[in-house]
């Protein structure tokens, strides 16, 4: 099954089974109150804690948070050093927690790039929390949604270099199967907080098909009443993937899917 299948699986259910959020406007948070940048960053852990709460009271099957893009380490080094700090301490604190409410941690991004201390925290993490099934919670840190299409690319030259499959043979399946969770659904609503439209490198192949919501709160502001309303302005959009309205409201979705 290609992965645009898997998204239309979802069809118009009220609740997204994955939400995938760029969780904007910490600095801005921070410098409004005339606090460092960092401090809106650390309030924006407690944001973390509401969402992934109401996502599992809302019956959320996957979020994926995007927590430091491949462009981030362009900020300043003191910056860049508070945030690894952060998911260092976090990780250390919130595991168990995590754990103990049945939620799965997967990181997604290029971790090569961070410290022994950050790689070894995110693999026991992993480890940890690897048979937990109520919720996933997805990390993209150091995560690039061009990245990620990237080494996908380089994983099938690998394969035709080494004879197991031909150039012919290249689908869309190819490329999604060697994508970061192949084994998730693809994000069903994205939302963005801190008032910018923009995708900003994250996930670009598997959005697709997701519905776009973008909100002016700030990521620390954003609550569980937040996360509410983007919930229902999803459940009051029609997908269509391609099809008309007059298709998708008379069942022809559900029927092409159950051939
Ligand atoms: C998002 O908030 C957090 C990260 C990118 C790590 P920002 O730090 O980008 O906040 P603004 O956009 O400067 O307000
Ligand atoms: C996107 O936010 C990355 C994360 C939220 C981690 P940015 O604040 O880095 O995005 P731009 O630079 O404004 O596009
Ligand atoms: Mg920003």
């Amino acid at each position: 099954m290609t992965k645009q299948t898997k998204n239309e699986e979802q069809d118009n259910s009220e609740v997204p089974r994955h939400i995938a959020i760029v969780m904007d406007g910490n600095g801005r948070w921070a410098k409004k109150r005339i606090l460092p940048r960092t401090a809106g960053h650390q309030a924006g852990v407690k944001a973390v804690q509401k969402v992934l709460k109401r996502c599992g009271e809302r019956g959320v099957d996957v979020l994926t948070l995007f927590a430091f893009s491949s462009e981030n380490w362009r900020r300043p080094v003191e910056e860049v050093h508070v945030l690894m700090e952060l998911f260092v301490s976090t990780l250390e604190e919130q595991t168990e927690t995590l754990h103990e409410n049945g939620i799965r941690l997967r990181f997604i991004g290029d971790k090569s790039a961070f410290s022994e201390k950050l790689q070894q925290e995110i693999s026991n993490s992993e480890e940890k929390t690897k048979n937990n099934s109520r919720l996933t919670l997805v990390i993209a840190a150091n995560y690039g949604g061009r990245w990620d299409i990237l080494q996908a690319a380089k994983k099938i030259a690998r394969d035709v270099e080494r004879g197991t499959i031909s150039a012919d043979s290249i689908s869309l399946e190819s490329i999604d199967s060697r994508l970061s969770f192949p084994d998730l659904p693809e994000p069903d609503l994205f939302i963005r907080t801190g008032g910018e439209y923009r995708i900003s490198n994250f996930l670009l192949w598997q959005l697709a098909y997701t519905e776009l919501y973008f909100t002016d709160t700030l990521w620390p502001d954003f609550n569980e009443k937040s996360l509410d309303l983007a919930i229902e302005a999803y459940a009051g959009r029609q997908r269509r993937f391609g099809y008309t309205s007059e298709q998708i409201e008379s069942g022809y979705l559900k029927q092409e899917m159950a051939r």
